[in-house]
């Protein structure tokens, strides 16, 4: 992807300083950034660090006599695979919409030929505004791709959806359109959906330097996420600490404590597709030390641990009254009558399907599982398979359910 450029549009938001990590990011995996900034954006950011960072000169003026003699706004406007505006701010929406051209931003926005990303951060009274909704609504009918902001506390004090979605999340979409382009857009059989994908154990802390967690590699979890992306859905992988490698073009998001893994999956909503793969530890210690705890002296008595109980993340998302996804997916590992305990479990957690792992025999920490999907109407099994192979064959599954085509499995998630 190294010959990729965007042009960066940075609207004016407290959000605008985070459009610095972004073209680092960007940067790291070798995507070029040309970067305009709005005379709002650099009330938060100056030229000077955005032409650091992109390495590239900072465009601000739309009479800058030579910058039309060295590259005209149209020219600039398609001299990029993608245009970015980030943060799409609701003043720069709303002239996208209305096809305003007295700035360079705007100008841009009306002249240029290439797919176009909206970065909305904004207060939530102003995302949920009834102008702003109409104008959202219209640029993605003029086929704009306008992310869904992150929901949480704002710098403002008030709380609620407008905050600018995390970083690694626009890396994802950003690369997830420009893949798209190379490949032929519109092939996946996600496109355009939203999939939220947990993995990899939770670290639960004693003391600065001591935690209770587990030996999961992360590694099924990675997986679903990455067939998940490469049917051209956008992933947010949240992941407790593991030693591979995201796949490309997903979002991630790391976390350590289960606590964080439920904070960050209810961020990332809204989502089509939730599919819970973490080994969260169920307990964590009542109390966490500040400092290293101590051993009081020789013979003193072996101290004990009091532990208290972790959210259940899926039962927590699955019975959720908003924002619950439409296909929340668990997974159980167990060694005994798998299916009966696959169906218990997927009573009592509330989600739609259990991808039950039989790990009686040899599959433990390999490469290969053994699996049973079971849903509230029956139980598919699947012959023995790679780890890649049922994240692929689950990909498919996800994609049908949502597409209606397995009826069953669209009742059950209704
Ligand atoms: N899970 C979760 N949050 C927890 C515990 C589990 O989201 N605190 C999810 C896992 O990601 C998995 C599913 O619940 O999708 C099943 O986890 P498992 O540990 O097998 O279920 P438990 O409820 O712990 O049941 P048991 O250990 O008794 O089999």
């Amino acid at each position: 992807m190294s010959d990729k450029r965007i042009l960066l549009i940075i609207g004016g938001g407290i959000a605008a300083y985070k459009s610095l990590e972004l073209i680092r990011e960007l940067g790291r995996r070798g995507i070029a950034c040309r970067c305009i900034l709005t005379s709002g954006g650099s009330q938060f950011v100056t030229p000077l660090s955005v032409s650091a960072l992109s390495g590239e000169k900072v465009f601000t003026e739309l009479f800058d006599l030579d910058d039309e003699a060295e590259m005209g706004h149209i020219q600039l406007s398609r001299s990029a695979d993608l245009v970015v505006v980030c943060p799409a701010t609701a003043d720069l929406m709303a002239k996208a919409v209305h096809g305003h051209a007295n700035d360079l931003a705007s100008t841009t926005l009306l002249a240029t030929d290439t797919p176009v990303l909206m970065v909305p951060a904004m207060n939530v009274r102003m995302w949920q505004h009834a102008a702003t909704v109409r104008n959202v609504a219209q640029l993605r009918a003029d086929g704009v791709s306008v992310m869904e902001p992150d929901e949480g506390a704002m710098a403002c004090g008030e709380f609620g959806p407008g905050r600018l979605p995390q970083v690694p999340a626009i890396v994802a979409e950003i690369e997830r359109q420009l893949e798209g382009q190379t490949e032929g857009k519109g092939g996946g059989l996600l496109e355009g959906t939203h999939c939220v994908v947990t993995a990899g154990p939770t670290r639960e802390p004693l003391d600065p330097v001591r935690f209770l967690s587990n030996h999961s590699s992360g590694r099924q979890g990675y997986a679903i996420a990455g067939a998940l992306a490469a049917e051209g859905a956008r992933v947010t992988l949240v992941s407790g600490p593991v030693a591979i490698e995201p796949p490309r073009g997903v979002g991630l998001v790391k976390v350590e404590t289960a606590r964080q893994m439920l904070k960050a999956v209810e961020e990332a909503l809204p989502a089509d597709v939730f599919v819970s793969v973490a080994a969260v530890a169920d307990w964590r210690p009542a109390r966490a030390a500040t400092k290293k705890l101590k051993i009081k002296g020789a013979g003193s008595a072996t101290p004990s641990m009091e532990l208290a109980e972790n959210p259940d993340i899926l039962r927590t998302i699955s019975n959720k009254r908003k924002h619950r996804p439409a296909l929340v997916v668990g997974f159980a590992a167990e060694t005994n009558d798998v299916e009966e305990h696959a169906a218990a479990k997927l009573k009592r957690k509330g989600c739609d399907w259990i991808v039950a792992n039989d790990v009686s025999g040899d599959v433990m920490g390999g490469t290969e599982n053994e699996i049973a999907l079971v849903t509230r109407d029956g139980v598919d099994r699947w012959p023995r398979m790679g780890k890649d192979e049922v994240a692929r064959r689950l990909a498919q599954k996800i994609a049908d359910a949502l597409d209606g085509s397995d009826d069953d499995v669209r009742l059950a998630a209704e």
